[in-house]
């Protein structure tokens, strides 16, 4: 089981896809050092063994290294999810002090234009490539995460170059999902089932390629399955999401899901709103499935898919993931897949209102 400890919505880039809630959770609200020390504690006392320290960004939390040390002091695993832009030589000294187990660092591109274009943050592409170096040179696990979409997917074979020339061990190659700030600009970021096939072929060849060097994650978009993915690994199945203000939620997106009321860690303890809590309860395992998830031999392989894209896209976070061929509301993705391909200059969306970028 895997704790995402959402630190923070502060973040000093601004992509396009951005995956946290449209509305951001002020600093003001946040848990404390102490409130945080706790959720560890119980996350360990439930059998959690990986924390991912993400958000937001993880590093705009002044007691970061402080919790990377309780968690590893308490056995667990631990990572972190940044942009790298804050990671200094001093910053990472104290991270290793402290016990940290692997760095996980964002990309959003190969190159220089525009990764920084797609972050929002001019010189960001060069830190992260500084950080990245650090963090091998320190003999620390790094996995570079490559976000694709419409306007690089053109460029999948130079950033597994790039993970592969800063010795990666695990490169991941995720198309952007559509949730959040990546549903808003679905239209600008969605790519051609063309490209898709590209990418795809890409990352078979370098899997061959790199086979027993470096591992390679690929994450497709939904719009051009027939079957959906294993969102989360199943609705409260193996990983607990807490947000920046304490809210235990089964999946990042959760939010968006209406006639929950998410509990929060300030009033019950994880093992509680693991065991008991609705949030986590009402679609865990099969029972709750419509037809024809429920006779299907797929449905303790991907768990029904996902609940918040079923609302997103079929209105009812109880339907089957409209990526499924089987869903009544399949031909949507289809649909959506025109309207993008169709979709010319469109104005990006950044998180930061009233700035759209082309
Ligand atoms: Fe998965 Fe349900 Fe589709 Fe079967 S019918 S493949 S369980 S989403
Ligand atoms: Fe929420 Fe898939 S993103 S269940």
């Amino acid at each position: 089981m895997g704790l995402i400890a959402e630190l923070t919505h502060r973040c000093p880039l601004q992509c396009f896809y951005c995956s946290n809630p449209l509305e951001l959770e002020r600093a003001s609200a946040e848990l404390s050092t102490d409130e945080w020390r706790a959720v560890l504690d119980q996350a360990a006392a439930l059998g959690v063994l990986q924390v991912h320290f993400s958000g937001g960004e993880p590093m705009a939390r002044a007691d970061l290294v402080d919790l990377v040390a309780h968690a590893s002091a308490r056995g667990l695993y631990t990572n972190i999810i940044t942009s790298g832009v804050q990671l200094t030589d001093a910053a990472l000294a104290q991270l290793l002090d402290a016990g940290i187990d692997h760095i996980q660092l964002s990309f959003q591109d190969a190159e220089v234009e525009g990764a920084d274009f797609i972050g929002g943050y001019r010189g960001g592409h060069d830190k992260k490539l500084a950080a990245a170096r650090r963090i091998r040179e320190a003999g620390l696990p790094l996995t570079a995460n490559f976000v694709v979409h419409k306007q690089n997917a053109e460029r999948v074979e130079a950033m597994i170059a790039l993970g592969e020339a800063l010795q990666a061990e695990r490169i991941e190659i995720a198309h952007v999902q559509y949730y959040g700030w990546g549903l808003v600009n679905r239209n600008a970021l969605l790519p051609s089932l063309a490209q898709l096939e590209h990418c795809t072929a890409v990352v078979e060849a370098a899997r061959v390629r790199l086979k027993g060097r470096i591992i390679i994650d690929y994450v497709v978009p939904d719009y051009y399955a027939r079957r959906p993915k294993a969102c989360m690994g199943g609705w409260g199945n193996r990983f607990i999401n807490v947000s920046p203000a304490g809210k235990a939620l089964p999946c990042h997106a959760a939010e968006t899901l209406p006639g929950f009321t998410f509990p929060n860690v300030r009033d019950e303890t994880l093992g509680d709103i693991w065991q008991h809590s609705d949030a986590f309860v009402r679609y865990r395992g099969t029972d709750w499935m419509p037809d024809p998830c429920r006779s299907c031999d797929r449905r303790e392989l991907d768990w029904g898919g996902c609940r918040c894209q079923a609302l997103a896209i079929a209105g009812d976070a109880a339907a089957v993931d409209p990526a499924c061929a089987m869903s009544p509301a399949h031909h949507l993705l289809a649909d959506a897949v025109a309207e993008a391909a169709a979709a010319v200059d469109v104005p990006l969306v950044p998180r930061r209102m009233g700035s759209a970028r082309r």
